[in-house]
């Protein structure tokens, strides 16, 4: 069975086909409009959503099919206690397949241990939010008609924003792409991206400290909000809470053809003088979530029973190797350095991968064990 909990989940050729299938949704929406008549999607969310929860419900709808779920936790079994492995299980009874949102991270990844229906990642903590990068994909490409050669910038919160976090890692199945990141130190790009995906698998990055310096090269200017509910420390936040604002004047830096994402909410981190701009793409992308939606759920449940397209090993890295929990490469009483991660909140065991680079991850979550 095909889940989507990391991009790289799927294939470069998946992707490629829900990229083109949302585009052809787009060019004959009635052709779709049914095909997924008396089929069902459980949205689980258990972290606040406005946009990813409405856009997957609007999804099924266009496609004939039904939705039901939570948008609150706290109205469901899980307010008693019930395991994210037990809710899976019972809603698998009546859904066809699941979207689903949680703060901690890994718990999407945990829970298709057990699932009998494809378990779609709708974003996990701080961590990975592959339906956003498929939105991501197709809307470069619908603005700029390619994704190979693109220098991106991506300004703000790259520690916790899990959109950024996904987007690269697809990104570096793309040919020649350039990441220039844009964050002040306290929210630089988390190391295991910077070496697992950047270092290892060739894209090219550099880290500057201002968006005018490099405003003239960019094709796409990734813009994020900085993730108040994921400091421990508000002083912090407080420091760096106005850190980036796009205005007018940035952007008459910019080319001609640039496109500005952002995956929304905004808070103030684009003033609204800009969404006059031909080039802001931010509303634009959130329709193409929908669209994309409709082609991932489509395909996902076409795939269902196919193993061609099982997912392979453990989600995350490409190529990464799940460890026994014997081996002789991990320390005595290994356990994930990560307090947000499932197997510290959940009775998941400690499951390690091995990447590429020789790092020891956890599977869960990609913290580094050594
Ligand atoms: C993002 C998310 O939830 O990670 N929003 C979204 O899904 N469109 C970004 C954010 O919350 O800042």
């Amino acid at each position: 069975m095909k889940h989507l909990i990391d991009p790289t989940d799927l294939t470069k050729q998946e992707t490629d086909q829900i990229i083109a299938l949302a585009q052809d949704i787009i060019a004959d929406r009635q052709k779709y409009q049914e095909i997924l008549a008396h089929k069902k999607l459980a949205t689980l969310f258990y972290e606040p959503s406005t946009r990813t929860r409405l856009s997957f419900t609007a999804a099924m709808m266009e496609l004939g099919g039904n939705v039901l779920g939570f948008s609150d936790a706290k109205s469901s079994s899980v307010s008693k206690g019930e395991t994210v492995q037990d809710t899976v299980r019972v809603v698998g009874c009546f859904a066809d397949v699941i979207a689903m949102r949680h703060h901690i991270e890994g718990a999407q990844q945990y829970a298709t241990e057990v699932s009998r229906v494809p378990i779609i990642n709708a974003g996990d903590g701080s961590h990975s939010h592959p339906t956003q990068t498929l939105t991501d994909l197709l809307t470069i490409t619908r603005e700029l008609g390619h994704i190979d050669g693109i220098t991106i910038g991506f300004c703000g919160d790259l520690k916790f924003g899990r959109t950024v976090h996904s987007l690269i890692k697809a990104l570096s199945r793309y040919k020649d792409i350039k990441v220039i990141l844009i964050a002040p130190d306290e929210l630089k790009l988390p190391d295991y991206i910077k070496q697992d995906v950047c270092d290892r698998l060739g894209v090219q990055y550099r880290e500057v400290h201002t968006m005018e310096e490099v405003m003239p090269e960019l094709d796409v200017l990734y813009m994020t909000r900085v993730q108040q509910e994921r400091f421990l420390d508000m002083d912090e936040f407080n420091r760096v809470k106005d850190s980036f604002v796009l205005d007018a004047k940035k952007m008459s830096l910019a080319k001609e053809k640039m496109a500005v994402l952002h995956p929304l909410p905004r808070v103030n981190e684009i003033l609204t003088e800009v969404d006059s701009d031909p080039r802001a793409a931010y509303f634009r992308q959130v329709e193409n979530g929908k669209f994309v939606r409709m082609a991932l759920i489509t395909k996902l449940l076409e795939w269902k029973d196919d193993p061609a397209h099982d997912n392979v090993g453990r989600a995350g890295m490409a190529g990464s190797n799940l460890l026994a929990a014997d081996s002789e490469e991990l320390p005595a009483g290994a356990r994930c350095p990560n307090s947000k991660c499932i197997c510290n909140n959940e009775n998941a065991p400690a499951r390690f991968h091995k990447t590429d680079s020789g790092a020891i991850r956890c599977c869960y979550c990609d913290a580094r064990i050594k």
